[in-house]
């Protein structure tokens, strides 16, 4: 059964897993836990069977009433399942309730599935900047109005 519940501080090793495991150059536990305690309240778990397969680290921008989602990923060996979706959506939703008007991301340009995601989720490509990661890869910056 799934469940999408806030993430807790005792979340961190579970979370930072499914992080290392989903990104060739991962977010460091420190930097992690520092964007939870950022705004722990725009920070989601997914868990399958009480096991945590996946999350979404939230945050601001610098404009008001603009969220930004700093990292989503769920376990390779539950992908495709419609997890990522779900875990979206449930954000969105409460970002509409905390009254944000918009949600930021930035994802690397060849990340097709995570775009096609976006996409779907009504999410728009806003622009684009070059040499965003540390890989030198280029970021779409995508944009939904909410
Ligand atoms: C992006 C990610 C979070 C999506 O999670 P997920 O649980 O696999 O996604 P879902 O099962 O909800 O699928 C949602 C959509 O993604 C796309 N998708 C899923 N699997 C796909 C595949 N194998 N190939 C291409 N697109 C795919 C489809 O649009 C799919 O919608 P559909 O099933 O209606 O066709 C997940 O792939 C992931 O963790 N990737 C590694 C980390 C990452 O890249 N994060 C995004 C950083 S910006």
């Amino acid at each position: 059964m799934i469940t999408i519940r806030h993430m807790f501080e005792n979340d961190m090793d579970d979370v930072f897993d499914v992080e290392r495991r989903s990104f060739k150059i991962p977010f460091g536990r420190t930097l992690i836990t520092n964007l939870y305690l950022g705004a722990p309240e725009l920070c989601f778990v997914v868990l399958d069977n009480d096991e945590i397969v996946g999350f979404l680290l939230g945050g601001y921008t610098s404009l008001p009433r603009q969220s930004h989602i700093l990292s989503i990923a769920i376990k390779e060996d539950v992908r495709g399942k419609g997890y990522g979706r779900k875990l979206l959506r449930h954000f969105i939703d409460n970002c509409t309730k905390f009254a944000y008007t918009s949600v930021k991301l930035e994802v690397k340009v060849d990340n097709t599935r995570a775009i096609q995601l976006y996409e779907e989720e009504g999410f728009h490509i806003d622009s684009k900047i070059r040499k965003y990661y540390e890989d030198n890869t280029d970021a779409y910056v995508m944009i939904k109005h909410i």
